[in-house]
């Protein structure tokens, strides 16, 4: 189970049991079939890359798991049980901490009620009533933010007023406040400068030392390379290749084949 997995970072052997399962998970926005029959799962400790071209389905898969969206059809299995998410605040609840590509921020608020937002930290409660611990929050604020590496001049100013940079390491910095079961990351550095996307890479690292599964979805090779245990490609809305990048031989050049349908693994042909 997870204990196992804390043990043993970094191997696929140590991974433990599957912690998210899709099965047939399917998109269709009127005619456009954005994503079909995806076959997906990912197991606990374990890190996976999503990779493919723009509008390939990689987001709207996201959107299916975290209960952005009704799926058109399909499953998904989440910690052994099947569920059906209402809004993405169910699935945080449930124990997964997503970074949206289009960031799901709380606008008006600044960045501390953002990062505690539905968990603030609560001083002392009187029967109905509860006083909520500002100076904790804004203390733990300020140490997330560190680690992000991301120079934001007054955490009290409202996100509205802030860069897509500064947003995406509030958003960032949520997901490593929290321990979760699952966090999935779409497009996390894409805003990001040198310096800072190198700090968002080493919490990525941090999480999979502590044995919390992520799936990463990024267009950046050397990042994937890096940082994952396994590339699903998607492609027009299928998935089209599931590669292991720790113990098989797999250059980025075979990546981009598969991402741009020069190439099809055999057991995926009805994507081509
Ligand atoms: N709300 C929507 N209504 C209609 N079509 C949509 C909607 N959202 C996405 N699509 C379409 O679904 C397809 C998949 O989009 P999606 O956002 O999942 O792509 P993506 O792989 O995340 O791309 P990118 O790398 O650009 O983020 C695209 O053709 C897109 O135009
Ligand atoms: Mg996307």
């Amino acid at each position: 189970m997870a204990s196992d997995v804390q043990t043993n970072t970094g191997k696929s052997a140590a991974l433990g049991d599957i912690i998210l399962e899709t099965r047939n998970l399917t998109k269709h926005y009127g005619g456009v079939q954005a994503l079909n029959d995806a076959n997906f799962t990912l197991r606990r400790g374990e890190h996976v890359a999503i990779m493919g071209d723009n509008g390939a389905g990689k987001s709207t898969f996201v959107r299916q798991i975290t209960g952005v969206e009704t799926r058109t059809r399909g499953e998904v299995i989440f910690d052994g049980k099947p569920v059906h998410f209402e809004n993405p605040m169910d699935a945080r609840n449930a124990g997964i901490e997503t970074v949206f590509q289009t960031l799901a921020l709380a606008d008006q608020l600044d960045v501390p009620d953002n990062l505690f937002l539905g968990r603030e930290l609560v001083k002392f409660r009187l029967g109905p009533f509860s006083i909520l611990d500002y100076k904790a929050m804004r203390e733990r604020t300020i140490e997330a933010l560190e680690k992000t590496g991301v120079k934001i001049p007054n955490i009290r100013g409202t996100i509205e007023r802030m860069s897509g940079g500064q947003r995406q390491c509030v958003a960032i910095a949520r997901t490593a406040t929290f321990h979760s079961k699952l966090t999935i990351m779409d497009e996390p550095t894409a805003a990001l400068g040198v310096q800072e996307t190198a700090q968002v890479e080493n919490i990525i690292r941090t999480l999979k030392e502590q044995g919390e599964p992520l799936i990463l979805i990024s267009h950046n090779m050397r990042q994937v390379m890096d940082l994952c245990d396994r590339i699903v490609v998607f492609r027009r809305g299928r998935i089209c290749a599931n590669l292991d990048i720790r113990n098989q031989q797999v250059t980025g050049e075979d990546v981009v084949a598969y991402i741009t349908g020069a190439k099809t693994q055999p057991e995926y042909s009805d994507a081509a």
